[in-house]
């Protein structure tokens, strides 16, 4: 049998491949960059050409000294909730991709006031959250489906004809492996369009945000059937593809996250937190229920999305001439009073507070870098802890966190996110978690391993534990909470 599973991991700034032996060993590597444009501000945009290209050039430079024909299987995990138009019958986009990060339709979600339809009493933001799992925002992929229609298809005639296709990332590229119209289950749940329970399209949400049925992808498992790989670099044709996650779903599945309880947090530009739930669980305020995958039986879990986490390193480190990483290097040992609240575009989970504004406080004559840099890094505990105690008032105590990302490499906020949050924090030796998790289940749904095989041979842990006292952790999250209080309810 055919020796490797190929994984891509397409994301915000960059496409990741990689080659995974059948003992779960990552033997490649390759990437590929991929730009954003801001053209105005609030607007992120980017192109599903360059995405689909940097896939194939992914691909190539993960390939390079290994036989493309040793290529088993293929699976993909991708940036989730981003949105294209395209022209069914040229396959051409309608404009550009909006990245989960654009902010374009913030003016345009005064649908609190609207009506909802026919359910009578609930009004539309209650309604939305009822039924797909997920508050109003603009991050959300319905909002620009309405704004790429109003642009391309104002009347909708094109789309009830059927002429144009919507789509996440995932659509987009198996479109372009087979030319299927198609959405994975995970992807979907992150639309706001799909009832997260059914599991299907739901005429309140597609009326609400005025999207005709005939432009949207059919809902598929996460293990497909899917087209075979097609033009990817190197890689031979007709290549299954077995496996499609969403980004942060791949990584909770690369954690063997598969039951009640499980709670990871994926540290990047912003976090995701995603407990591992029934779809009952009741959903803290400020969070969403997804679908976590369906691999013949659907997983849910609850998310918490925090908007700035790793992008606050990245900031400061800008402000004070500094790489990210030497920032992080620099921290001290105490902030010294100082803390900083990374509300620069309002504040995510559990808060969901649009009017937030960012602000440092404490700070003295005697403030210096390495104070903002460890207040920087507190603020990504001290988020990631208050997701985590707003699951907990739901469900069973959550003891031990897993985490993934590139900013887990920071041995200082492991044992910050330990300290802060009095919980055992454990780290995988792998980094690719988003990818490792699509090549995980890539090789689970074509037989080359069992779940029990992932399982058992889950890689050695690094663990992080609390070494402070009860006390000081409660003294320390006071702290910062008087000062998310003031970015609160700045102006009064
Ligand atoms: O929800 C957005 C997320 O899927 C993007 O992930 O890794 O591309 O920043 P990433």
């Amino acid at each position: 049998m055919k020796p490797y599973v190929l994984a891509i991991d397409q994301g915000t700034s960059a496409t990741k491949a990689i080659l995974v032996d059948r003992e779960r060993n990552i033997v490649s590597h390759g990437s590929a960059p991929v730009a954003l444009s801001a053209p105005r501000p609030g607007w992120v945009e980017q192109s599903a050409e360059e995405i689909w290209e940097s896939c194939g050039t992914a691909v190539a430079s993960c390939l390079e000294g290994h036989d493309p024909r040793d290529v088993a299987v293929v699976g993909l995990s991708t940036q989730r909730e981003s949105l294209l138009l395209w022209d069914r019958s040229t396959g051409r986009p309608l404009g550009p991709m909006l990245s989960w990060l654009d902010r374009r339709t913030a003016g345009d979600l005064s649908l609190e006031q609207r009506s909802a339809g026919d359910d009578a009493g609930l009004d539309a933001a209650a309604m939305v959250k009822e039924v797909s799992g997920l508050p109003l925002d603009p991050m959300f992929s319905a909002p620009k489906a309405r704004w790429l229609l109003d642009e391309y298809d104002p009347d909708r005639r094109r789309a009830k004809a059927g002429e144009l296709c919507l789509g996440t990332v995932d659509s987009w590229l198996l479109h372009k492996l087979g030319g299927d119209h198609l959405i994975e289950v995970g992807n979907a749940a992150r639309t706001q369009l799909m009832d997260v329970r059914e599991r299907a399209w739901d005429k309140r949400l597609t009326q609400l945000f005025d999207v005709p049925h005939e432009v949207l992808p059919t809902i598929v498992s996460s293990q497909g059937p899917f087209p075979s790989a097609k033009g990817l670099g190197p890689l031979p044709d007709g290549i299954p593809v077995t496996a499609v996650l969403g980004d942060s779903h791949a990584a909770l599945f690369a954690h063997c996250g598969w039951t009640e309880g499980t709670v990871k947090a994926t540290y990047g530009t912003g976090s995701s937190v995603m407990a591992v739930a029934s779809p009952s669980a009741r959903v803290p305020q400020g969070m969403c229920l997804t679908v976590a995958w369906d691999v013949g039986e659907p997983t849910w879990a609850i998310e918490g999305n925090i908007r700035s986490t790793g992008a606050t390193l990245t900031w400061l480190a800008g402000v004070l001439g500094l790489e990210p990483d030497d920032l992080a290097d620099q921290a001290a040992e105490s902030s010294e009073g100082v803390v900083i609240v990374p509300a620069f575009s309002g504040l995510g989970a559990p808060w969901w507070d649009d009017a937030a504004v960012g602000l440092i406080s404490g700070v003295t004559f005697g403030t210096k870098a390495e104070h903002l840099a460890r207040a920087a890094l507190e603020s990504i505990a001290f988020q990631i802890e208050d997701v985590l105690s707003a699951v907990e008032r739901e469900s069973a105590p959550i003891t031990k966190l897993l985490v993934d990302g590139g900013p887990t490499a920071n041995e200082t906020l492991m044992q910050l996110q330990a300290d802060t949050s009095g919980r055992t924090v454990e780290r995988p030796l792998d980094r690719d978690l988003s990818a490792l998790g699509a090549a995980y289940l890539a090789g689970l749904a074509h037989g080359l391993w069992s779940q029990g095989d992932l399982e058992t041979l889950r890689r050695t842990r690094e663990t992080h534990t609390p070494q402070i006292s009860e006390a000081e952790r409660e003294s320390r999250l006071r702290h910062w909470h008087d000062a998310v209080n003031r970015a609160r309810h700045q102006g009064g």
